[in-house]
């Protein structure tokens, strides 16, 4: 309706200007000299910095609440965009306090939401994101997604990281084809968001357990939506690293050559994956190999992609040989 359609349009403007005060705030406010130190401790350019309109949330509760809630229907919205908090007795805050403030653009620009970093390590949850809103979807955005396809609509590959600062720290170094996904798995929407724009997307992980387990997660979730004609490589980074520290060791072109290199294609993640857990030297092991694959299998969406991880399943229970030695006798018998 009309009056929804105004709503959004307000929310995205208000989303605005309120990325601005942030970005203001890391400039004027007299506080902000800490959050300018972290970010040069970082290694950011300034440049990088107004590239991705990184702010500071000041230290103050009222902040946002006292500059945009200058009536009881702002007030309102600011609620409903979780720019303010309101606790059970009727206090009113800001959201974000004492936090570097990544904005979160939609595929169309949009400011739909924030990404708040703490300075200190030791000072609550790392990482705090805007809870979702009427306007924002976390299974639905991916952070940096907007900026990459503004240098290029069709791109050879797109990058899947973990965090903001491993989105901005490769664009630092001239690597401005990631992604990263909020905090949560990589969904089918994600995929079909990235899919409109490249035919390779690489989900680079941390080589520890938890990125092995966080690209399996993103593997699970991506099969549904996964288009024949699309590659889908997973990059494991040596443990203790992440996109940010490594391009800092290596630079960007042994970075790049290592997504090209050394990153394990779909079939290849899947099938280790899985030969980890059952071993196949027996017949109930290539049984519990078949159970564990076969309905993974089967949620594959693209026809050619869903049989050559069948073909390939087929390969390590043996049903493969079995079938290949039918087709070689039928040759054999028609010459
Ligand atoms: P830096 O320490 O700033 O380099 O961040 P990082 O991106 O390297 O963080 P890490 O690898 O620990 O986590 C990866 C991503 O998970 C982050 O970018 C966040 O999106 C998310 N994350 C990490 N810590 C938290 C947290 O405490 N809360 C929430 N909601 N998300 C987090
Ligand atoms: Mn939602
Ligand atoms: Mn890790
Ligand atoms: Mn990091
Ligand atoms: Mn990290």
């Amino acid at each position: 309706s009309q009056a929804k359609k105004q709503q959004l349009e307000d929310d995205h403007t208000l989303m605005e200007q309120v990325a601005r005060y942030f970005q203001h705030q890391l400039r004027s406010h007299p506080n902000s000299q800490k959050a300018i130190s972290y970010l040069k401790g970082r290694g950011l350019s300034g440049d990088v910095v107004k590239q991705w309109e990184v702010g500071y949330a000041p230290s103050e509760w009222d902040g946002v609440l006292s500059t945009f809630g200058t009536t009881n229907d702002r007030i309102r919205q600011l609620i409903d965009l979780k720019l303010v908090n309101q606790n059970d007795s009727g206090k009113q805050y800001d959201f974000f306090r004492d936090r570097i403030m990544f904005p979160i653009r939609d595929r169309r620009g949009r400011v739909v939401g924030f990404g708040g970093r703490v300075l200190e390590n030791d000072s609550g949850p790392k990482y705090l994101n805007s809870p979702e809103t009427r306007i924002f979807h976390k299974g639905q955005e991916l952070y940096g997604y907007y900026q990459v396809r503004q240098n290029n609509r069709h791109l050879d590959k797109i990058m899947v990281v973990e965090g903001y600062m491993d989105v901005v720290a490769l664009s630092q170094f001239d690597i401005n084809i990631a992604t990263a996904a909020l905090g949560t798995a990589t969904t089918p929407d994600h995929l079909n968001l990235l899919m409109r724009s490249t035919n390779h997307i690489v989900c680079c992980y941390d080589g520890d357990n938890a990125g092995r387990q966080a690209a399996w997660r993103a593997l699970e979730n991506a099969l549904p939506a996964l288009k024949d004609g699309v590659k889908l490589t997973f990059m494991f980074l040596p443990d203790g690293e992440d996109p940010d520290t490594m391009v800092r060791k290596v630079g960007a072109d042994s970075l790049l050559s290592m997504l090209n290199d050394d990153a394990l294609p779909l079939s290849r993640f899947f099938f280790e994956t899985l030969l980890k857990e059952h071993e196949v030297g027996t017949p109930e092991g290539k049984l519990a190999l078949k159970a564990a694959a076969q309905p993974l299998i089967d949620t594959v969406l693209g026809d050619n992609q869903r049989a050559m991880l069948a073909e390939e399943l087929a390969k390590h229970t043996g049903e493969y040989d079995r079938f290949r030695l039918q087709q070689d006798i039928a040759q054999a018998n028609q010459k």
